[in-house]
């Protein structure tokens, strides 16, 4: 395996992403326990993460040197290398400008990090501070116009770093980079499949949950999809799942999801709570309120419901990896609260919880769904955030405006999905903004919402890009929606990427 140690930047667990796509078992471990882990998990490399901070700032992450003497291969990214630079008596600056974007670099291809590859490479910057002096012992094995050590090495110790970023996608060889490092340095081999991940993990609720009873709240997206699944191939009617419809669902959604598991074999049960989610809803507009309150009354309906099942022994949830570290239980800032994290847990009165996907990316529950044997169109389908809807109508909420929201987010989809594009987007959807303007219909005077649409291309959804949807198709889209939906007289056409947005609105 490999270990990441977490300093708190925003591509962390993209880098324990890119090592399991190299079919590597990876984790993420928080700075303060890099010691304690390594010394305990012995893996056959280690990644130092990025952060925000600056090596001399009083409360900046420090890591325990002796991890430096363990003899395993490190490699430091961004502040990973600056503070193993600063640990080993290296000297790190403040530079006057930030270096940031993709930049020209000149690599020693001889360098084990870079066999492979030419001698000028694009990489993704994205610092103020660099290494101004190495530390002994360390050869410096890359260079930008404005960072002298780009990237350096001290083979003997088996310690390398680089400034920039090669686990994004803007870093042209990244990945390949990052193979050199897990496979030609630490000597790691792709043994780690989904195939064997899914035997283990049906051998290991079985044996756990014996005769007991397990519940699950069921979305109907693709986690909790996954996780019945897997549950209900181990557990058959020992399994019990609940889907809480809050009435912030897609066009028809709510009846699909029915229909996809009524007949399953495990118990399938459908609480209709739309009402009580809008009036608890009522006068709110900020959006991590909103997420808050739809995760609590999420919570009380499934308690209520819950209580009425007897004796249950263990509590299922569909959290993936990414929930985790994005709501804030690693070092990360917390971007967004997701619905799916926490609360649950108290709901119901319950020996352990189980959460066979808390260690999967979402691609990689994907695969696990394939592997087994979930359709297609559960497998496939687009993320859908906990909160549904609700994020998606900015503002305070109302039934008509998710009315409004839902007819069009359906012809917006409609018509991607039929237009014969090779590659849909990987998430498509409206958004109904609270902006009105002034239009003009027939010959009358309107005062009506702004639509937004939002595609966009990614494969992790931690870094996306906006799909560039043809001007025709646009306009075909554009043209049904303000003629078919009421109280819609503008649309724009959402034109950002992950980072500096993020894919949701809210
Ligand atoms: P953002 O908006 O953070 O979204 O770029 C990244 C991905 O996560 C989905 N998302 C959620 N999924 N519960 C979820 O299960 C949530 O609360 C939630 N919020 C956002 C979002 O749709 C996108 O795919």
């Amino acid at each position: 395996m490999i270990l990441v140690i977490d300093f708190g930047g925003q591509y962390n667990q993209l880098i324990a992403r890119r090592v399991r796509d190299m079919h590597v078992y990876c984790e993420v471990v928080s700075y303060e326990k890099a010691l304690e882990a390594a010394k305990e998990k012995k893996p056959g490399g280690i990644i130092f993460t990025g952060g925000p901070n600056s090596v001399y700032e009083k409360n900046a992450p420090k890591i325990d040197e002796k991890i430096f003497d363990l003899g395993i291969p490190i490699l430091g990214l961004c502040y990973g290398m600056q503070i193993m630079a600063h640990e080993l008596g290296g000297k790190v600056t403040s530079a006057n400008s930030k270096e940031f974007g993709k930049t020209k670099t000149y690599v020693e291809n001889s360098s084990k990090l870079f066999e492979g590859l030419k001698k000028e490479e694009f990489v993704w910057m994205s610092h103020v501070d660099y290494v101004e002096e190495m530390p002994k012992g360390f050869k410096k094995v890359a260079s930008t116009d404005n960072t002298p050590n780009a990237a350096m090495e001290n083979v003997e110790r088996n310690l390398y770093a680089m400034q920039y970023h090669p686990e994004v996608n803007h870093t042209e060889n990244g990945f390949k980079m990052l193979e050199n490092f897990v496979y030609g340095i630490c000597k790691e081999k792709p043994e780690w499949t989904m195939s064997n991940y899914a035997k283990e993990k049906i051998n290991e609720i079985k044996e756990k949950v014996g005769d007991g009873k397990v519940l699950l709240a069921l979305s109907g997206g693709v986690d909790s999809s996954v996780t019945a699944k897997l549950l209900s191939k181990a557990l058959g009617d020992k399994l019990t799942c609940i889907f809480v419809d809050h009435g912030l669902m897609r066009k028809n959604e709510g009846d699909q999801v029915e229909a996809a598991f009524k007949d399953s074999g495990m118990h399938f049960i459908r609480v209709n709570a739309e009402e009580r989610f809008l009036k608890k809803l009522k006068g709110i507009t900020d959006p991590e309120e909103k997420r808050k309150a739809i995760g609590e009354e999420f919570i009380r309906v499934f308690e209520e419901e819950g209580r009425k099942i007897k004796s249950v022994d263990y509590l299922a949830q569909g959290t993936i990896y990414p929930d985790i570290i994005e709501s804030g239980a690693g070092n990360a800032a917390v971007i967004k609260s997701h619905h799916n994290v926490g609360g649950l847990p108290e709901a119901v009165d319950f020996k352990e919880i189980i959460e066979p996907l808390r260690l999967l990316f979402k691609d990689e529950v994907r695969e696990l769904g394939r592997e087994l044997g979930l359709a297609d169109y559960l497998v496939d389908r687009q993320p859908f955030p906990g909160p549904g809807l609700g994020i998606r109508v900015i503002g305070e909420l109302t039934k008509e405006k998710l009315d409004i929201l839902r007819d069009a987010d359906f012809i917006f989809r409609q018509e991607l999905e039929k237009s014969g594009i090779e590659k849909l987007p990987d998430q498509y959807f409206a958004v109904l903004t609270n902006n009105r303007s002034v239009g003009v219909m027939g010959d009358f005077r309107t005062y009506d919402y702004t639509l937004a649409l939002r595609a966009v291309q990614t494969t992790d959804f931690m870094t996306a890009d906006w799909y560039r949807i043809p001007f025709e198709l646009l306009d075909k889209i554009s043209n049904r929606i303000v003629n078919e939906v009421g109280h819609i007289n503008r649309i724009v056409y959402d034109i950002t990427s992950k980072p500096p947005a993020t894919i949701e609105w809210e």
